[in-house]
């Protein structure tokens, strides 16, 4: 049972979804694992407390201020005491909270006082998550680290269409499995994956850049992640949120990117997905460069750091299996090949970027694997699939070298 023997603190808030996350408590039993129940004011009007102990086993907290609680097992402890938080339903109003650190009743106090990871899976009116203030809220939130699951698109209690939707019981418990480390071939390995495009600045408002989507990056740490792996995900700016369950640094130059990679080792395992901009501008401009200053502006290059040849060549600190990606756009084999030797590299997963495959921004990829001693052609299938068939290997290959 992949959860057996964790403990959940699932915190449900007020909103219609609350009944869903009777299912999930049962879901998270079925799989092992122990589950304490904090039931808001508003969560308490959609179930009642007596469902949640009944499923739970156990009582349920409901009161931030009862002496017999305080005396058994105060806030503190309750939060502490768990491996994991999920709050479910997460409505508006706790998300707000939780982003401005308000701490007014047992379930806010309880987020407030952990030191335990803590799974959010928003759930209210297609309006009210994308207004602004739970946009903010949310992100700000993602950068303090906390994971979000969901939420889904689809119609709503209140009739609208939309996102909002909480995400179904098996996900989140799928999410919290993940975040939990449940046990996998990559248990104990420490795997660090770079991902996403470079942004060089040119001045203060301008800045090169590709069409990195970091797709394949993401779905690269979130298998490992799933296999039990300990990840650290070094991402140049993209618009796809941080794999749950995965430490996420998000970075924006090639220089930036270096210093974060070096401060992430040391790895067992390293994988270079991003696409790093190979050159930045030499002469970045203080001020914006004005048209009216007449001719074009005085761009001069010079070239990036290579960060996948700069970690394959560290000597002591160079991580046992070091994977690049060569983004092709002819004699991809070949060239693939020839950058595995001069980067110094174990593999390189070669790819098709030219525009015929879409592979730039696209879901689907097609590899081969080139090792020191063949090379592999890999069907067309999506980036999900290569990710977990990459790691499986990966897996293997560990294994083979130090168990
Ligand atoms: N890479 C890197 N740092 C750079 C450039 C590339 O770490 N400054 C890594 C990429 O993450 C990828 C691999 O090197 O794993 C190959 O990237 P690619 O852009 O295909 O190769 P380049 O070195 O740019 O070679 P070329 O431009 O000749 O194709």
């Amino acid at each position: 049972m992949a959860l057996a023997g964790k403990r959940i603190l699932l915190i449900i808030g007020g909103g219609i979804a609350a009944y869903k996350a009777l299912e999930l408590i049962r879901d998270f039993r079925k799989r092992g694992a122990s589950v304490r129940g904090i039931l808001t004011k508003a969560g308490a009007e959609f179930v009642t407390p007596l469902s949640v102990a009944s499923l739970t086993g156990d009582k349920c907290y409901t009161d931030l201020f009862s002496l017999t609680d305080e005396a058994e097992m105060g806030h503190i402890e309750l939060s502490r005491d768990a491996d994991l938080l999920v709050v479910a339903p997460a409505t508006a109003d706790l998300l707000a909270k939780m982003a401005h650190g308000l701490a007014n009743d047992l379930a806010s106090t309880a987020l407030l006082a952990t030191d335990k990871r803590v799974l959010v899976a928003p759930a209210m009116n297609v309006r009210m998550w994308t207004h602004a203030a739970t946009q903010r809220n949310s992100a700000s939130l993602k950068g303090d680290g906390i994971i979000f699951v969901g939420p889904d698109e689809g119609e709503m209690a209140c009739g609208e269409f939309g996102p909002g939707r909480m995400a179904e019981p098996a996900a989140i418990a799928d999410a919290a499995a993940r975040l939990l480390g449940a046990e996998g071939p990559l248990s104990g390995r420490r795997i660090l994956v770079t991902s996403g495009p470079t942004h060089e600045p040119i001045d203060p408002v301008r800045y090169i850049a590709n069409r990195s989507s970091g797709k394949q990056g993401h779905a690269i740490a979130a298998a490992a992640a799933s296999l039990g792996a300990d990840v650290t995900l070094v991402s140049g700016p993209v618009a796809i949120p941080n794999p749950p369950g995965v430490k996420t640094i998000r970075v924006e130059t090639a220089r930036d990117m270096l210093q974060a990679v070096e401060k992430a080792l040391p790895a067992d395992c390293a994988i270079f997905c991003a696409a790093v901009a190979d050159w930045r501008v030499a002469n970045e401009g203080d001020q914006k460069f004005k048209k009216e200053a007449g001719g074009l502006p005085p761009l001069s290059l010079t070239e990036n750091p290579d960060i996948l040849a700069t970690v394959s060549r560290m000597g002591d600190k160079r991580p046992e299996l070091v994977v690049g990606f060569a983004a092709e756009t002819e004699k991809v084999i070949a060239h693939a090949q020839a950058k595995l030797a001069r980067k110094g590299c174990d593999w390189i997963v070669a790819n098709d970027v030219s525009h015929e495959g879409g592979v730039m921004g696209g879901d689907m990829n097609t590899v081969h694997l080139v090792t020191k001693t063949g090379v592999e052609d890999w069907p067309k299938m999506g980036k999900d699939a290569v990710a977990e068939k990459l790691v499986a290997r990966i897996a293997a290959t560990l294994k083979g070298r130090w168990v």
